[in-house]
């Protein structure tokens, strides 16, 4: 019999099968499959449906499109920026020595390493030891669950293969934009609604200040997976202990997996909000953590990251979710670099120092809260997390936006930007150099310090 390929789950099949390349759901042909035209195109492969359904990413397109056009009218304003999703603080020198010194063994027949290197098993290790210990020698995951990527958002993309295309999704609302797009791009959704700017058959959780920012979980009543970014993305609020067992419980009782991501875990300093999901009791058996070294140390640019996947998760069949979810990174994954991982040993070998550069944006973050909260706003975020969330009541996200950047010169991120919970708010970010931050802090008590 001629095969055609190799299918994930499947294994090889004939001529006349396809698979639906979003799902892995088998098609059957009659026979063979149709012959296609390239129509007005260059090839024949039919589109994703998916993705031809999905409007534009508009956000940060339109952001970069104002402040352009604002700074070709006005040349000799200098504009600050609070909008910023990326770090900016140099990453302490041991940790670039340390990626140095592993670059320069790559040159040598004796340190050359290719596919698996051997730190990475060092890696696993290390994050189990300084970020999973649950103290007196016991670990709240084993290193052998950790699998070690380029970034969390890649995960993001990755893990959407773990699921059938009929699994669907909640989201929290606002959300960053990931979580929802992601989910989109692997069908999790029937049809865009042009007018609330939402995908039927998604679940959108309003985290609102009604909630204290946490969602109603029955909403995900429908839903099969639940995303979860804690500390949150654009909110900045984070989840009590209490809120993440609430979540867990939840999970537990109706079958639902967590995608937790954790990806600004390093900036919670309030001991009653858990780092890790896996501090929860019953977290082991439904969720799978995203983590980076992006936001924890610089790392955006080196790009390593990792993802927790208990063996105690099992689908319905029973088969363990880390079966799939290793054989989904062994056939499109081939590791992160092993010079970022060299990095990212060291950073964990040198937390103190990579604790200070958190300090230094939580600095600017308490700068930004107080000259607001002192402004009569009311603010979320920027305790536990480097976003802060302030509210305009009343007013349109990208009203205040224009507002910022004509009156304060200041660029933000609309809050209705990241799903239609976000109308009224404006993201604050506390990435940025420190003397930056103070000038924008002036501006705006100039400004609003008028009102009052
Ligand atoms: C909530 C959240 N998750 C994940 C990421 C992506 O991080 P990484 O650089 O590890 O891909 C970001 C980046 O801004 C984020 O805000």
């Amino acid at each position: 019999m001629p095969y055609a390929g190799l299918h994930p789950s499947y294994g090889a099949f004939p001529a006349h099968m396809a698979y639906d390349p979003v799902g892995f759901a088998p098609v059957f042909y009659e026979e063979q499959p149709p012959l296609k035209s390239k129509g007005s195109g260059t090839i024949s492969a039919p589109r994703n449906k998916s993705l031809a359904s999905m409007p534009g990413g508009q956000l940060f397109p339109i952001i970069g499109m104002k402040k352009r056009a604002f700074q070709e009218a006005n040349p000799d304003i200098k504009l600050v920026s609070l909008g910023i999703g990326d770090t900016t603080h140099p990453i302490p020198v041991e940790i670039a020595a340390a990626m140095s010194a592993y670059a320069e063994g790559l040159g040598t027949w004796e340190r050359y390493e290719g596919y698996d290197p051997k730190i990475e098993r060092e890696l696993k290790q290390k994050i189990v030891e300084v970020l999973y210990s649950a103290g007196n020698d016991n670990n709240l995951v084993d290193p052998s669950e950790v699998m070690i990527s380029d970034g969390s958002k890649c995960d993001l993309g990755r893990l959407q293969f773990l699921f059938g295309k009929d699994a669907t999704v909640a989201v929290q609302d606002p959300a960053y934009p990931v979580h929802v797009d992601s989910s989109a791009m692997a069908g999790r959704f029937t049809s865009f609604d042009e007018e609330s700017m939402q995908y039927r058959g998604m679940t959108y959780m309003p985290c609102t200040a009604d909630n204290d920012f946490f969602p109603d979980l029955s909403l995900a009543e429908r839903s099969d997976i639940i995303m979860f970014s804690n500390p949150n993305d654009p909110t900045g609020a984070c989840a009590t202990r209490s809120q993440l067992q609430d979540l867990v419980d939840y999970a537990r009782e109706k079958g639902k997996i967590i995608i937790f991501d954790a990806a600004y875990f390093a900036y919670i300093k309030d001991p009653n909000c858990p780092r890790t999901i896996y501090e929860i009791d019953g977290a082991r058996e439904v969720a799978i953590e995203v983590n980076s070294f992006s936001k924890l140390a610089g790392f955006t640019g080196i790009r390593v990251g990792w993802t927790i996947c208990p063996k105690d998760i099992k689908f319905s069949d029973g088969t363990a979710v880390f079966h799939d979810w290793s054989r989904i990174n062994a056939t499109i994954f081939n590791g992160a670099t092993n010079v970022g991982q060299a990095g990212a040993l060291a950073v964990l070998q040198n937390m103190p120092k990579v604790i200070e550069v958190i300090e230094y944006y939580m600095g600017n973050a308490q700068l930004i809260r107080e000259t607001m909260e002192g402004l009569g706003f009311t603010v979320v975020g920027g305790q536990n997390s480097p976003y802060l969330f302030v509210h305009y009541p009343g007013r349109d996200s990208w009203e205040v936006f224009d507002e910022l950047l004509e009156k304060c010169h200041i660029i933000a991120t609309p809050g209705s930007g990241f799903g239609a919970s976000g109308q009224g708010y404006i993201r604050l970010s506390a990435y940025g150099r420190k003397e930056e931050c103070i000038l924008a802090c002036q501006r705006l008590k100039e400004f609003y310090g008028r009102r009052t």
